[in-house]
């Protein structure tokens, strides 16, 4: 299977080339416009190798079985889907921007791609394939990895990461939209001892971060967290306030258990007793995890400061969460 696999590899590789001089050609002009809109740079365009699939139906598969591929191999690339009637394939990308997708060895290994415009789905992914399987690459890791930072920014979009990128942030990487995994999370550690989540600032993003921590502490990485101000994601915060105000944001990242101490502070309102009550709890849930007795105790005045709930009883907690966690 290894032959089948290097045939995928120079598959998509001719893809990602086709896509490209497609951007550039007569056909690419709105996508072009589009890419120029968003204030992407010719020269990051070329770096991320930006291209477009067209109009038509089976454009990339025509073209595909012209250089030679069997069918059998372009039915596994992903690259096409079966027609609904009748045999053959048609194209799976149409009209979109297309992001080839690098594994570490700048190898392409799939493919998303974005509508112009608002219609759905706004994404479209490669499928797992002999080459790709989502939940163990990250989005821009080629270029992150080498970028000589000591810490790595995970993202949710394609978008974020090019953008932040061209602003001077090479050490960033998305999750290809998906909740992040174990493998993804241990692919990160042999790079890097530390990541800042930086997703988009609404529910979806905040849930997300939740839920990606402790996978992320697993493979013991040190975690920070940044929230991006009003509803928006790093992308839109970097193009309307600039790579020094981005920086600031970095600069004032929170550690993880202050992020997720500050997601209960707004789910519950401590003026009401029995919220109080529910809040502290959840916090001596969270503090019982920490190894760090220092650290554990800054947050255990912060939070009895709030509540103006004793230290002692809430460390007694605390301590009762850790027994029967043994
Ligand atoms: N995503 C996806 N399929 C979708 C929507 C989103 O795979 N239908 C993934 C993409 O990787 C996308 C990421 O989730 O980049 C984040 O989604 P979203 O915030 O909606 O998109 P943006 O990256 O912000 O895209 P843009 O700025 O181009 O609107
Ligand atoms: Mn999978
Ligand atoms: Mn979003
Ligand atoms: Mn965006
Ligand atoms: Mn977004």
């Amino acid at each position: 299977k290894m032959e089948e696999k290097q045939i995928l590899l120079d598959m998509h590789k001719e893809a990602a080339k086709y896509f490209y001089a497609n951007l550039r050609s007569l056909r690419g002009q709105q996508a072009s416009e589009y890419l120029n809109k968003r204030k992407l740079s010719k020269n990051t365009q070329k770096l991320f190798g930006i291209g477009y699939s067209n109009m038509d139906f089976g454009d990339l598969y025509q073209y595909l079985l012209y250089k030679g591929y069997e069918e059998e191999h372009i039915s596994k690339s992903g690259l096409v889907i079966p027609k609904k009637k009748g045999k053959g394939y048609v194209d799976r990308f149409r009209n979109r921007i297309m992001f080839p997708i690098f594994d570490v060895h700048n190898q392409v290994i799939g493919f998303g791609g974005r509508v112009l415009d608002d219609s759905l789905p706004k994404y479209m992914n490669s499928p797992d394939t002999p080459l790709f399987d989502k939940s163990k690459n990250l989005y821009g890791l080629n270029y992150a990895r080498t970028s000589g930072k000591n810490q790595i920014l995970i993202v949710e979009g394609y978008m974020d990461v090019i953008s932040l990128y061209q602003a001077g942030f090479e050490n960033v990487v998305a999750s290809l939209g998906t909740a992040f995994t174990y493998q993804q999370a241990s692919l990160l550690k042999r790079y890097t001892g530390e990541v800042v989540i930086i997703y988009d600032s609404d529910t979806a993003g905040t849930n997300a971060a939740l839920r990606a921590i402790p996978i992320l502490s697993s493979a013991g990485l040190k975690i920070k967290v940044v929230q991006v101000p009003g509803e928006k994601d790093p992308d839109d915060f970097i193009k309307q306030n600039g790579p020094e105000a981005f920086q600031q944001l970095l600069d004032h990242a929170m550690g993880a258990v202050t992020f997720q101490v500050s997601v209960l502070r707004k789910k519950y309102n401590i003026e009401d007793t029995e919220q109080k009550i529910k809040f502290t709890m959840e916090v001596a849930q969270l503090l019982s995890r920490l190894d760090n007795e220092i650290e554990r105790d800054v947050y255990l005045q912060e939070i009895s400061n709030d509540t103006k709930i004793s230290t002692q009883s809430i460390l007694n907690e605390i301590k009762k969460t850790q027994e029967f966690q043994r």
